[in-house]
Formats: C-alpha cells, sequence, structure tokens
C-alpha cells in the first residue's frame, strides 16, 4: 500500500498527492491544489502544528513519554529537576550535568525585593493566586531587558533558570500574601520541592516531611509536560511572534487557568464538596448525563481515550500522601463517582475516563493547599514543558509566526448607516 494520500478538487479535477509520514501528510497540498482554499479545524482538532520530539502520547494506549522515557519510570526513579533537563536538552543529565543543573538553578530561586513589596503587595487582598501569578509571571520579565534577545542562546538559558528557580518562589509568594502572611525566602540548602513546601508553610520552625517531599516532587514530574495542550500551544502561538519568553509563559499560565485545562483539579474538589456524599452520586451522574448538570469534572480527556497514565500514578500516590496526612473524606465520593461512571454506558461509549485531575486534588487538599492553589501547582511545574517547547519551536526552520486563516461568516459589503438614520 503506498503511504501517500491523494487530494482531488472535483471542482477542476486537478489532484495533489503527497507523503504521509507518521500518520501525517503536509497541508502545504491543499495550498498547492489552491492556496485560496483553507481546511476548517475548529480547536485543532485534526491539526499537526509542529513537529516535536518532547513528549510522546498515545492517547488509545494510554502511552504518555517525556524524551522516549515511560512517565512511570520517571516517577518512580526520577525527581522534577533531572526531568526538566531531559525535557530541555533531550537526554538525561550525567552526576556532575545533574549536579550543575541544580546549582543553577537553585542559585536564581530569589525574586526582586520589587517584585513583592511593590507589585504583589499592590493587588486587591482577596485577589486569586492563579491570577496573581498570571501577571507575576508577565511582571517578573520586566526586571530582565536581555529577556528579549531571544536569539542569543546564552540569554534564552538564563531565561530558562529563571523561569523554572522563580515559579516556586512566586506561587509561594501570592499564596502568603492571600493568607496574609509574611512572605519566606527561598532556603537554597533544601531541594526543589523541599524549598517550596518550606516557602509555603514557614511559620516558626517547620520541617518538609521527606514522604510529602517525595509526593510533592513526583506531582511535578506528572505535570511537566503534555505535548501540545492548550498552554503549550499559547506559549508556542505567542513565542512564534518572538516575544519574550515572560510574556509567552505568562500567557501559557493563563490557558492554563481556565476550568477545562489546569483549572480542572480545582472544580472537582468543588464538585466533590458540592456533591457532599457518596448516597448523591447516583442523582449528581444523572444530572451530568442528562446535560442539566455541569460536566463530571476530571474525567475525559481530548487525547487518553483509554485512561490516563498519570492519573493511575496520581491514585497511588494519594494513599502515600494520606498515610500521612490522615485519608481526605472526599475521597471516599471520588471512589464512588469513579466506579459508577465507569460502569455507565454514557462515559463508556464516550471513552470518558478519570483525568490527571481527578485525584490530584484531592491529595493538593490533604497537602493543606487550599483549592485556589491547585492550579498554580500545576503552573509550577509545567514551566518546564513550556520552555523546552519554547526552545524547539525557536530552532524549528519551518516555523512562522502563528496565524491561521478564517472561514468568514459575517454580512457582505454594507454602505454606512449615519445615526440619524438608524
Ligand atoms: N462529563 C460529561 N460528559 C463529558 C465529559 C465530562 N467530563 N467530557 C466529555 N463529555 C461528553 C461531551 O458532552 C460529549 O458528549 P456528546 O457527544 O453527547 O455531545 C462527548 O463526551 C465528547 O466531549 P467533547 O467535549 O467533544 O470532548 P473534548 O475532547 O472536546 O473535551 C475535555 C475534552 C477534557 C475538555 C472534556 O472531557 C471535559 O470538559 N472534561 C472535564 C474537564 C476536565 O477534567 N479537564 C481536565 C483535562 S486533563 C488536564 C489538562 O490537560 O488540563
Amino acid at each position: 500500500m503506498p503511504d501517500t494520500i491523494t487530494i482531488i478538487d472535483d471542482r477542476t479535477g486537478k489532484q495533489v498527492t503527497v507523503p504521509i509520514t507518521d500518520n501525517v501528510f503536509p497541508a502545504s497540498a491543499v495550498r498547492e491544489l489552491d492556496p485560496s482554499l483553507f481546511i476548517y479545524d475548529p480547536a485543532f482538532m485534526q491539526t499537526a502544528a509542529c513537529q516535536s520530539a518532547i513528549t510522546y502520547l498515545d492517547g488509545e494506549a494510554g502511552i504518555l513519554r517525556y524524551r522516549g522515557y515511560p512517565i512511570e519510570q520517571l516517577a518512580e526513579q526520577s525527581t522534577y529537576l533531572e526531568v526538566a533537563y531531559l525535557l530541555l536538552n533531550g537526554e538525561l543529565p550525567n552526576a556532575t550535568q545533574l549536579d550543575q543543573w541544580k546549582q543553577d538553578v537553585t542559585k536564581h530561586t530569589f525574586i526582586h525585593e520589587n517584585m513583592r513589596k511593590r507589585f504583589v503587595d499592590g493587588f486587591h487582598y482577596d485577589a486569586h493566586p492563579m491570577g496573581m501569578l498570571v501577571s507575576s509571571i508577565a511582571a517578573l520579565g520586566t526586571f530582565y531587558n536581555d529577556a528579549k534577545h531571544i536569539d542569543d542562546r546564552g540569554s534564552r538559558d538564563k531565561q530558562i533558570l529563571r523561569l523554572i528557580a522563580k515559579m516556586p518562589t512566586l506561587a509561594a509568594m501570592c499564596y502568603r500574601f492571600s493568607a496574609g502572611l509574611p512572605f519566606v525566602y527561598p532556603d537554597n540548602n533544601l531541594s526543589f520541592p523541599a524549598n517550596f513546601l518550606n516557602m509555603m508553610w514557614k511559620i516558626g520552625s517547620y520541617e518538609v516531611d521527606p514522604r510529602l517531599e517525595r509526593a510533592m516532587d513526583v506531582l511535578f514530574i506528572l505535570h511537566a509536560d503534555h505535548e501540545q495542550n492548550c498552554g503549550t500551544t499559547a506559549m508556542r502561538v505567542v513565542g512564534s511572534s518572538q516575544a519574550d519568553p515572560y510574556s509567552a509563559a505568562a500567557s501559557a499560565a493563563s490557558a492554563l487557568y481556565g476550568p477545562l485545562h489546569g483549572g480542572a483539579n480545582e472544580a472537582v474538589v468543588r464538585m466533590l464538596t458540592e456533591i457532599g456524599s457518596m448516597d448523591e452520586v447516583p442523582a449528581f451522574l444523572n444530572d451530568v448525563k442528562s446535560g442539566k448538570g455541569h460536566r463530571l469534572m476530571g474525567f475525559g480527556h481530548r487525547v487518553y481515550k483509554n485512561f490516563d497514565p498519570r492519573a493511575t500514578i496520581i491514585k497511588k500516590t494519594a494513599e502515600d500522601v494520606f498515610e500521612v496526612t490522615g485519608r481526605n473524606p472526599l475521597l471516599d465520593i471520588a471512589l464512588k463517582l469513579e466506579e459508577v461512571a465507569l460502569s455507565d454506558d454514557y462515559f463508556i461509549s464516550r471513552k470518558l475516563y478519570p483525568n490527571v485531575d481527578f485525584y490530584s486534588g484531592l491529595i493538593y487538599q490533604a497537602l493543606g493547599f487550599p483549592v485556589a492553589m491547585f492550579t498554580v501547582l500545576f503552573a509550577i511545574p509545567r514551566t518546564a514543558g513550556w520552555l523546552a517547547h519554547w526552545q524547539e519551536l525557536l530552532a524549528d526552520k519551518d516555523q512562522k509566526i502563528s496565524r491561521p486563516r478564517q472561514w468568514y461568516t459575517g454580512t457582505g459589503v454594507r454602505d454606512y448607516v449615519p445615526m440619524t438614520s438608524r
């Protein structure tokens, strides 16, 4: 069988044959056929917008790999900083490289005092931490004028270090502001996750439980990248205009904020709290199915149509965390929801399974994080993924400024009507 596809324009009889490689064929075939012809593909359901060598995802088989390494192995054996290095550099670091990378990141954990004193202090007392984080990422860029030099490898590397290192500091700062607590400076003697937990929770003496430190690191690993999701696409689209990486990362974080994306874990906990008891589960699911109620948050995925491998790992991490913190009472409702939904034809026929957000919120809650911080916790590690894609985009000779076309459905030309005649 030939690995080609032939497209025939029935209006003219003209045809174009192009190769299919890895199940992808170039849209330039359509351009060749007729430059004024466009493909209507809302939400990019059938569009591969770039070539990428970072993350492999097979939704039917429930496979997720970073640079070829299965997520299960990374979650079991690696650390977030090692994974960040892997995503950005393509290979796992050796001991010397990892040591250097950790030192480099650690050197950049502090933020300019004005960020906190003048910028963050200006937020309204009840500002949502994710809204604060989005604006803080963009504001951070104003402290580094060299960030604009995206063609300079040295400058790019510096901004990458700064963003990865400062995200936990910004995140904890946003939380402490909301809680009215004094800011805790980074402690560069601690690991990446332990430093974050310390900045979050330190009041007087505080020691990070190593089991919770590890759980945090696993959650960071699981969220580090997920190929061309909404946030990463925002990063690439804004990055394609050659904006600095802080502006691009702020737009990626804005996309992540939405309840259909990174905001889903927050929505899951709110949903479970609203359901209130296991007895209410069937009635709640009936409302979901009839379309009367909300969607079943934490279920379904654009790509995973079998299971989300991250959800399986998270369920196990939840058990480890609950051993330390005690069981989250919402867990029973979540387990019941999962059990009933997975045996219901509505969910089976639509291939709707728990996604990463179904259980992550319960862990975050058990760790003491307020619901409003959940998406912030997602944004910290996803920064490595955003930056890996940004780097890849800048090196990709096929890329230009992102500029999709439209299918115009508005009115045709008409004459301006003066106010007196309307
Ligand atoms: N609950 C109930 N029905 C659902 C759900 C759900 N969670 N998700 C999809 N459906 C139904 C939907 O109504 C549609 O039914 P029908 O064919 O009868 O109209 C069918 O399933 C297909 O849904 P879709 O909206 O076309 O699917 P999509 O690929 O556009 O949406 C999704 C993917 C993740 C946005 C969606 O499943 C959803 O809204 N889930 C809940 C929110 C959520 O958990 N988001 C986190 C995603 S994972 C983390 C991340 O990547 O950010």
